[in-house]
């Protein structure tokens, strides 16, 4: 159950994240009856802003609740909101939080603080922050977690690093790592889709299936995010983390129980099953060029992209194995990009040819979840087209969420990720064994693409579908 009093800290309230992401789904939260009303929300940033200026940063990025009356319950919302003004590696303004903390849970004779910490901040001062809050703000006689939001390294070396310095502070089940798909509910429900649904998993294995193939599309580049970008590129952006956690869900063993533990002791058995990425398993590499109508810009011409010879990646496509029972021989494919004609991020199990039969060789069935931009599954399904003769005819079997959930709220992947947290449920979030297995499939790879070999990323047109010779 929610416990009451709660008090979170948002570090860098001040920031993108917190803007567009905590705050609104904090709010979203609050909005729908999902955040009990005793909670404390205490903003934390270097700069003198105010708790008015914080409201109308992330006003653009609320969405309306199902239940109107919007604009009263955001001023409510703002009442349990506070400010502490704090540099991040001094302790004074930690010592500020910390009596502002205190002063709250004494007014409301809290004995078991509940202290929920998201460092909304960068990576290069997660552990200045951990070690902070450890030292002058943690609950002593209660419930700390402590929420942070990927890069959790760039490579294993680094991640282990990272998982180093967190170790003494924090105990595993206190640390909540976000990787925000798994806070999509069309994401979550893939457990659901698979196991509660026994034909379709019994038929997703090396026997039926052709090929599984995961797909993330962006219409958009790098644009303003050329600092970021260029050091991370699409493999570390999208690849390691989301798209793998996709793969996963959709093709791991049934976990032995439903919870946080089963679940991804399932995942991690799943990702042993799979050999360290190389240049093997490369089947295109880009990087976008100018539009063909020459109103879109190459990744170079962005101005935040400062190095003007990067070979940075803008698109990615891999194929590989899962080396099980299940999964042997039956190709795995991945590809990610941005700057592409469209918006899409899907898993197809496309399944095997009809061989024999009435039938042979009619169109194979494909099953596909769509995440976004609309959230929906459906199989294609062979029928007879209407009318004297037998002519195959092909139909999609659908399912599109707006339709069949017209009036129910579905909340956001943050909204769904700090609710959690709140609660201990950290199925969703990232375990460290997790993240090491995960980098060790994909550190080999980066290591190839960006060192003194690199291979030269095939240039694309924006808003084209990417560079050639990609898999059908
Ligand atoms: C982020 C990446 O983690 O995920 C972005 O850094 C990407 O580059 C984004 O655009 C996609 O997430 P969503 O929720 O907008 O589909």
């Amino acid at each position: 159950a929610f416990k009451k009093d709660t008090v979170l800290v948002i570090f860098g309230a001040s920031g993108d994240l917190a803007k567009k992401e905590t705050f609104p789904a904090l709010f979203g939260l609050y909005s729908e009856g999902a955040l009990d009303p005793s909670t404390k929300i205490i903003c934390y940033a270097r700069s003198n802003i105010t708790v008015q200026k914080i409201r109308e940063m992330c006003l653009p990025y609320c969405r309306k609740s199902t239940t109107g009356n919007d604009e009263a319950k955001m001023k409510e919302f703002f009442k349990m909101v506070s400010y502490v003004q704090g540099a991040y590696d001094t302790d004074d303004g930690y010592i500020r939080l910390r009596d502002e903390i205190e002063s709250f849970e004494a007014e409301r004779g809290v004995t078991e603080p509940h202290r929920v910490f998201y460092l909304a901040v960068p990576p290069s001062i997660f552990l200045t922050v951990a070690g902070q809050v450890k030292k002058n703000v943690y609950a002593e006689n209660g419930i700390t977690r402590v929420i942070v939001e990927k890069p959790f390294g760039d490579d294993l070396e680094s991640s282990r690093e990272m998982q180093k310095g967190f170790k003494p502070l924090f105990r595993p089940e206190e640390i909540f790592k976000i990787d925000h798909f798994l806070g999509k509910d069309d994401v979550r429900r893939l457990l659901t889709v698979r196991f509660a649904n026994p034909f379709l998993n019994q038929s997703w294995n090396k026997d039926n299936i052709e090929s599984v193939q995961v797909w993330f599309k962006e219409p958009f580049g790098a644009e303003g995010r050329g600092g970021f970008f260029d050091s991370t590129g699409i493999i570390r952006d999208v690849m390691q983390n989301h798209l793998l956690q996709i793969l996963t869900l959709a093709t791991m063993e049934e976990p032995v129980a439903n919870n946080a533990d089963a679940i991804r002791d399932a995942k991690v058995d799943l990702l042993k099953c799979m050999e360290p990425l190389g240049p093997e398993n490369i089947v295109a590499l880009g990087q976008y060029g100018r539009s063909v109508d020459g109103t879109k810009p190459s990744y170079l011409d962005d101005d935040t992209v400062l190095n003007k010879k990067s070979k940075c990646l803008t698109f990615t496509e891999l194929t590989f194995a899962i080396h099980n029972d299940r999964w042997e021989g039956v190709p795995i494919v991945m590809r990610a990009g941005k700057g592409l004609d469209e918006d899409r991020v899907e898993i197809r199990i496309k399944y095997k040819k009809n061989t024999s039969g009435m039938f042979k060789g009619c169109t194979p069935n494909e099953f596909v979840i769509h995440f976004h931009p609309k959230p929906t599954i459906y199989m294609t399904f062979n029928t007879k087209a209407p009318g004297f003769d037998d002519k195959l005819h092909q139909i999609n079997l659908d399912m599109t969420y707006a339709q069949e959930y017209k009036k129910d709220w579905v909340p956001e992947a943050y909204e769904c990720l700090i609710k959690d947290a709140f609660l201990g449920n950290s199925a969703n979030y990232v375990r460290d064994d997790e993240l090491d297995v995960s980098w060790a499939l994909f550190t080999p790879l980066l290591k190839y693409v960006e060192g003194p070999n690199a291979p030269e990323p095939e240039i694309y047109p924006y808003g084209s579908t990417g560079p050639k010779g990609i898999l059908e």
